[in-house]
């Protein structure tokens, strides 16, 4: 599927609708993308690849969008395998093709295609590429969300290639290959961005200093739609998530229980907050509600209830899963208030303020709650105090 962004600049990327897991782990209800461009002008130039598994369709969006032209280079802005996963077939199709990329990504590149041979040019900061009336200048984007990453400004179009970065779930033959069946960018989103991104919130930082002031009027991220629309409430939710402040005011209850005993106690805790004011209450279930999206609400509300059961001395897991997963993402200047449960020796709250307490800028409130079994009419004036606490 070919689509003109200006034009000179069309997309030729690939849905992938039969994909599992997104880096076998993401749960894609809604397919994903693999973006893809290409600039025609005196010479021609291809950014990034696709997926290997989505090469083939990939070629045959290239070759139709090229129409007879043979590209001159490959812009290769991210080297990991859902984009550098077509760079053999391509180079084996154009053999004088160049590879343009940062000197990390060629090392990459040797270690992902070892043995082979490429025409490559290394770039840096601020290096640029003629192509005739458009230059592509590189700006480097470390850490966003691998080592190597740069993203590329076209000053003749202004158009932002930007790698991972405004990426999304999801297919664009769900949600329109310019957003325009898109009701709520921001929900895959964030949880492409936190998930993926989340622990490299200044490196996110960074790169919006560099790049905002070249004021783009298109996004062309790697995932997701082209943005042209509205930029600056995507740009204000990345300065948001990228500097972990709060989107939404309220209360994230996310509970892991085993019988069903604990469950009972964290819907009482959301009542208990309604009943209190708090704005919003969203509530996940981390035995069984994907645990990306409770990644995506801790980071989306300041504070959080756990409410979790005791497990072989320790943390019922999926909650010590939960915690792990937020303190490899960088969770942070948040509150969080903890309830423990356990029928003869309670365990999970000592693991759960170890976890916590080993965070950076995140505050225990409140005193731990401890249910024995089941939540009595007795355990309620402490639940009832833990939420004032973390209401406060
Ligand atoms: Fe879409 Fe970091 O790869």
């Amino acid at each position: 599927m070919i689509k003109s962004l200006t034009p000179e600049i069309k997309y030729v990327g690939v849905d992938d609708l039969d994909l599992d897991l997104f880096e076998s782990q993401y749960d894609v209800p809604e397919g994903m993308s693999y973006n893809s461009y290409v600039i025609l002008d005196d010479k021609v130039a291809v950014m990034d690849t696709v997926d290997a598994r989505k090469a083939a369709d990939w070629l045959e969006n290239l070759e139709e969008a090229l129409g007879g032209r043979k590209p001159d280079y490959l812009v290769v802005q991210h080297m990991e395998p859902d984009h550098s996963g077509a760079i053999l077939e391509l180079t084996q199709r154009y053999p004088d093709i160049r590879i343009i990329a940062t000197a990390k990504a060629l090392t990459f590149l040797g270690q992902f295609f070892d043995g082979r041979t490429f025409n490559t040019t290394a770039v840096k900061e601020g290096d640029t590429l003629e192509l005739g009336a458009h230059t592509l200048q590189f700006i480097l984007a470390t850490m966003v969300h691998w080592p190597e990453v740069m993203v590329t400004f076209d000053r003749k179009d202004k158009v932002l290639f930007a790698a991972d970065a405004f990426g999304k779930f999801g297919a664009l033959s769900k949600c329109g290959y310019f957003g325009e069946e898109d009701d709520d960018w921001a929900c895959e989103a964030r949880r492409y961005y936190f998930n993926i991104c989340g622990k490299y919130g200044a490196p996110v930082q960074v790169l919006l200093k560099k790049v905002l002031p070249l004021a783009p009027a298109v996004i062309a991220p790697l995932h997701g739609p082209i943005l042209r629309e509205n930029l600056g409430e995507y740009v204000g939710l990345y300065q948001t998530w990228s500097s972990y402040g709060v989107e939404t005011e309220g209360v994230f209850v996310a509970c892991a229980s085993i019988h069903g005993g604990t469950m009972v106690a964290a819907e009482k805790m959301k009542e208990i907050l309604l009943a209190k004011g708090c704005p919003k209450v969203a509530l996940a279930d981390l035995t069984r509600d994907d645990q990306a999206e409770a990644v995506e609400d801790a980071f989306r509300y300041g504070k959080m209830v756990l409410l979790a059961a005791s497990y072989d001395g320790g943390l019922f897991s999926p909650a010590y899963s939960f915690i792990h997963t937020l303190q490899m993402k960088a969770w942070q200047k948040r509150k969080v208030a903890l309830v423990e449960n356990g029928t003869w020796a309670p365990s999970a709250g000592k693991v759960m303020k170890e976890l916590f307490g080993a965070m950076k800028d995140v505050e225990i409130v409140g005193d731990l709650v401890t249910i024995h079994s089941r939540m009595k009419d007795s355990d309620l004036p402490a639940l009832e105090a833990l939420a004032d606490a973390i209401l406060q």
